[in-house]
């Protein structure tokens, strides 16, 4: 499917709500019916229809038609949460007595779905580096029925092979979730890949202005199916139409927003590399990147979203340089409008910090829309 059409077109039947082309927002929490019979069928099948609002609405149909058409999906689940979009799907999926095999260091929530919360339940996890598919096979054991990737790494950037590990998993009967967050659908599409669900925090790219909190999943009916009949209608983590249609409004810039970063990026990094003062950059594009092969394999495009490290660092340097910084704004999160810092430190309590953990002396940058040049001006600033 045309990606135009998608942003554009699909799922707005315009002449339903008086041609307008923007899509109203049907702020309502219910619905009503004409008849029993009716009524009857949207009880007895909620997923198939429009009852009431934990379930679905007309604002959210038309996101979750885009969203699914982007992933060559057949069908997309929206949460209010990038972390519902992961929690709800495993709890849907594993039972008491499961086994998960997950990458090592994901996003941090989920390593405490996988780590603290699922074991209450009885599902144990292994967590493997992801970077030799080797790895996930010896984790594997009688009892596996997921794994779980995330590919880039959104800190240090390590990727797992998707095509390998989907292959893996299937000639195994486990089910496969990736977070594609870093890249999206634009660059990345790991459902083409063999990957049974695609999970994205909508909170970044797709929102694109730092202004909803959101999440997507992606993948068969009956898979979504099975999650939305129970769990997602349990747990209730829903959009609000109003976020929604803040979603949809996103999606018709997500190619030129990322694109925006993405080239940025490439600027910026080139940059950083010839800067004295610079010990490493991290980035999957970057020509030295250690997996920079399977980068190209696998991904149409990068995020901007990288890391990097300064010579001689020292928790006292790497605060010195974040604190001096005047334009580049220091906070969680990414994808959107504005370009951002956030040194790994800031997770650490001070007395932890080890010179000698790559990890702790990592600045993770992101960049935003603003031009390249003026972002540059603001790191030359806080570097000298
Ligand atoms: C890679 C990744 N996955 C998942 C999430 C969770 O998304 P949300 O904040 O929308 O719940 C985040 C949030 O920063 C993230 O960076």
């Amino acid at each position: 499917m045309d990606i135009s059409y998608i942003l554009n077109e699909l799922g707005e039947d315009r002449e339903n709500y008086f041609n307008a082309v923007s899509p109203p927002i049907i702020q309502t929490s219910n619905f009503t019916f004409n008849s029993v019979a009716a009524f009857r069928d949207a009880l007895t099948d909620e997923y198939e229809h429009t009852l009431y609002s934990r379930g679905d609405n007309p604002t959210l149909k038309i996101l979750r038609q885009k969203l699914a058409a982007l992933d060559g999906a057949e069908d997309a689940l929206v949460f209010s949460s990038g972390v519902a979009a992961t929690s709800i799907p495993v709890l849907a999926l594993l039972k008491q007595g499961d086994h998960v095999v997950c990458v090592e260091n994901p996003y941090s929530w989920t390593i405490r779905l996988f780590r603290d919360i699922m074991p209450k339940f009885g599902v144990t996890c292994t967590f493997v580096d992801g970077t030799e598919v080797k790895n996930f096979e010896e984790a594997l054991q009688e009892n596996t029925r997921m794994i779980y990737l995330e590919s880039p790494n959104t800190f240090s950037y390590e990727l797992q092979d998707i095509e390998a590990i989907a292959k893996l998993a299937k000639s195994r009967g486990i089910v496969t979730m990736i977070d594609n967050s870093y890249c999206g659908p634009l660059y990345q599409r790991p459902i083409e890949l063999g990957i049974d669900l695609v999970m994205q925090t909508a909170t970044k790219y797709i929102g694109g202005h730092s202004d909803v909190v959101a999440g997507v999943v992606t993948g068969k009916r009956d898979m979504l199916k099975k999650i939305f009949e129970l769990e997602f209608m349990a747990i209730g983590a829903i959009l609000s139409p109003h976020s929604a249609w803040l979603l949809i409004r996103g999606l018709r810039t997500l190619p030129l927003r990322q694109n925006k970063s993405f080239e940025s990026t490439k600027v910026i990094t080139a940059w950083l590399k010839n800067h004295s003062k610079i010990d490493k950059v991290i980035w999957p594009f970057d020509p030295g990147f250690k997996q920079s092969a399977l980068a190209k394999k696998q991904m149409k495009g990068c995020g901007g979203l990288f890391s990097f490290t300064l010579k001689n660092s020292s928790a006292e340097s790497i605060e010195a340089f974040c604190n001096k910084l005047q334009h580049i704004l220091m906070a969680v999160s990414w994808g959107g409008h504005e370009s951002l810092i956030i040194p790994s430190i800031a997770g650490i309590p001070v007395a932890d910090y080890n010179a000698a953990n790559p990890r702790h002396q990592l600045i993770r940058m992101y960049v935003g829309l603003e031009e390249p040049e003026y972002l540059i001006k603001d790191i030359e600033r806080a570097l000298g």
